[in-house]
C-alpha cells in the first residue's frame, strides 16, 4: 500500500495528513501552530511543518508528497536562497497605497481595473504579490534591490522539503502562480513587464529575477531531501490553498464552495477564464487545468470569534443564542469589515452595527446579526460569481466555521438555496494529498476517492436581510 503525505500551511497552523493513494484511506495526522500577524519569518512555517510531520509519525514511509498553502504571501529571496525580510501575508493590508499606484499607471480608475482584469484575470487588492513588491521597492528598497528570486509560501516549503538551495528549483502550479498578480492565468504565462512596474525596473531587469517554473497539475518537481531519508519522496506542486481545497472535496463545473476559515471564500470551477473588470472576482486558475474564480473576504470565521469576546460566550453559546433570535435580528445589520475589507476593496473600512434599538440591544440579536452579516458578506461574493455567468449548481459549506449549527442553519436562508455540509475534514491538506496520488498515478484524471458523507440544510430564504444589508453595508465604513 503506498502512501501520500498531504500538508496545508495555513494562515493559523501546518496540518499534515497522510492517506492511502488508492483509496485515500486517513492514515494518520498531525498538527503545529504558526505564529499571528500578518508578517512572518518564514522560517516559522518551516519549523512549524516539521513539527506537524513529528505529530503525524513521520513521512518516512510515504512515496510522495504536495503541499498547499495560504496563498499571495510574499517571500522575496537573495541569490544566496536567503529570505530577505519577513512575507508579508494575503491579509496584510500595508499596499493599499501601491494598488492606487499600479491600477493609476495602467490607465486608472475603471480604465485601470479592466486593464489588469484582462492582463492577469484579476484587479490587483493588497493581498496580490506584485503590490507587496511595490510597496517594498518605495518602503525598502535596499530589500527590494537584493531580491534575485520571489516564491510564495507554499512553494517555498515544497523546495525546502526538497533540501535544493538552487533557485532555479523552484516550481509551483497554476493555481498558486495566477494570484501573484505577474502571472496571466488565461495564457498561461508571466508577465515580467508587471513584475518589472512593481519594482519599479524594466522588464529585461526583471527578467533575471527567478520565478518558480510553472508545473503541470500532476508533474513531479523534484524528490525530498535526501540528506533527511526522504530521497525517495516524489514531490507534487502542491497549489494555492482554495485550489487544493476544491481538489480535497472533489469540486467539478457548477460546484461552489464557501469556506469560512481566517478568510471568507466563495469558490467556483469554471472551464473558462473570468476576468471581473469590477474586482469582486478573483480570475484564479484550478489545480487541475480549469479555472477557480474566487470570491475573497478578508473577514471571515474571527468575525464569530469577536462576537464570543463581545458576548462572553463560546461557539456553540454564540449558535444557540443566534438561533434563538428571529431572522433579521429585530431590525439590526451587521457590517463585518472588521479587518478593513477586500471584496469589496475597503482596506480601511471598519464594521458596524446599524440599526440598534433598544428592542435589539440584546445577546441573541447582536449573535443573530453577526452571523447574518458574515453570510451577507458572502452572499454579495456568490451574487457576483453568477453575475459574470459562472455557473452555480450546488453550494457546499466548509472550513471552521462549517462547523457552527447557528452558520448552517442560517446560511441557506441568507443564500436563498439549500446549502450542502460535508464532514468536517482538512480539505485543503486532503487535496494536496490527492494531488500527490496522482503525481504517483501517471494518470490523466486525479484519482477517484470515496466522497465524504453531506449532510443537506435548508431554509426559507429570508430575502429582506440581504436586502437591508445591501442598503447599510455602505454606511460608516471608513475608519477615522
Ligand atoms: C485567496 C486568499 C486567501 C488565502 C488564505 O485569494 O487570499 O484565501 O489563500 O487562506
Amino acid at each position: 500500500m503506498a502512501l501520500v503525505a498531504g500538508i496545508d500551511s495555513s494562515t493559523q497552523s501546518c496540518k499534515v495528513v497522510i492517506r492511502d493513494a488508492e483509496t485515500g484511506r486517513l492514515v494518520r495526522s498531525g498538527s503545529a501552530q504558526h505564529p499571528d500577524g500578518t508578517e512572518v519569518d518564514p522560517q516559522a512555517w518551516w519549523d512549524a511543518l516539521l513539527e506537524a510531520i513529528d505529530a503525524a509519525g513521520g513521512i518516512d514511509d510515504v512515496a510522495a508528497a504536495a503541499v498547499g498553502g495560504q496563498q499571495h504571501g510574499m517571500v522575496a529571496l537573495d541569490s544566496s536562497g536567503e529570505v530577505i525580510r519577513d512575507a508579508l501575508l494575503w491579509n496584510d493590508t500595508r499596499s493599499a497605497e501601491a494598488v492606487q499606484q499600479l491600477v493609476n499607471e495602467y490607465g486608472g480608475g475603471d480604465q485601470g481595473k479592466a486593464a489588469w482584469a484582462r492582463m492577469i484575470g484579476s484587479v490587483p487588492v493588497p493581498s496580490l504579490t506584485v503590490t507587496k513588491l511595490r510597496w517594498m521597492a518605495d518602503a525598502e528598497p535596499q530589500n527590494a534591490q537584493r531580491v534575485a528570486a520571489v516564491a510564495l509560501p507554499h512553494d517555498w516549503l515544497t523546495w525546502k522539503i526538497s533540501g535544493s538551495e538552487r533557485l532555479e528549483d523552484l516550481a509551483t502550479d497554476r493555481s498558486e502562480v495566477s494570484g501573484t498578480g505577474y502571472y496571466d492565468p488565461a495564457a498561461g504565462q508571466y508577465r515580467y513587464d508587471l513584475l518589472g512596474s512593481a519594482l519599479r525596473i524594466s522588464e529585461e531587469q526583471a527578467r533575471s529575477i527567478i520565478l518558480p517554473k510553472v508545473a503541470a497539475a500532476n508533474e513531479e518537481v523534484g524528490t525530498g531531501d535526501s540528506a533527511r531519508g526522504w530521497g525517495h519522496i516524489v514531490l507534487g506542486p502542491g497549489g494555492g490553498d482554495n485550489a487544493m481545497g476544491a481538489l480535497g472535496i472533489g469540486m467539478g463545473t457548477g460546484d461552489v464552495s464557501v469556506s469560512i476559515g481566517t478568510s471568507g471564500v466563495v469558490a467556483a470551477t469554471s472551464p473558462k477564464p473570468v476576468q471581473d473588470p469590477s474586482g469582486m472576482i478573483a480570475g484564479f486558475a484550478s489545480a487541475t487545468g480549469e479555472f477557480l474564480p474566487l470570491a475573497v473576504t478578508l473577514n471571515g470565521s474571527r468575525v464569530l470569534d469577536g462576537a464570543c469576546r463581545m458576548l462572553g460566550v463560546d461557539h456553540d453559546q454564540l449558535a444557540e443564542l443566534a438561533l434563538a433570535a428571529q431572522p433579521g435580528a429585530n431590525g439590526m445589520t451587521m457590517v463585518p469589515y472588521l479587518e478593513g475589507e477586500r471584496t469589496p476593496n475597503l482596506p480601511h473600512a471598519t464594521g458596524s452595527f446599524i440599526g440598534m434599538s433598544l428592542a435589539s440591544m440584546n445577546p441573541q440579536d447582536i449573535a443573530r446579526a453577526s452571523v447574518e452579516g458574515l453570510l451577507c458578506l458572502l452572499a454579495d461574493g456568490l451574487e457576483a460569481m453568477t453575475d459574470m455567468g459562472v455557473p452555480v449548481n450546488s453550494i457546499q459549506l466548509i472550513g471552521g466555521a462549517a462547523k457552527n449549527p447557528a452558520v448552517q442553519q442560517i446560511a441557506p436562508a441568507i443564500f436563498g438555496r439549500d446549502i450542502l455540509v460535508p464532514e468536517p475534514g482538512e480539505y485543503v491538506a486532503d487535496g494536496a494529498a490527492r494531488q500527490a496520488a496522482w503525481v504517483l498515478s501517471a494518470l490523466p484524471t486525479a484519482p477517484e476517492w470515496t466522497a465524504s458523507e453531506v449532510t443537506t440544510f435548508t431554509a426559507e430564504p429570508t430575502r429582506f436581510v440581504r436586502e437591508r444589508y445591501a442598503q447599510r453595508r455602505h454606511l460608516f465604513t471608513e475608519r477615522s
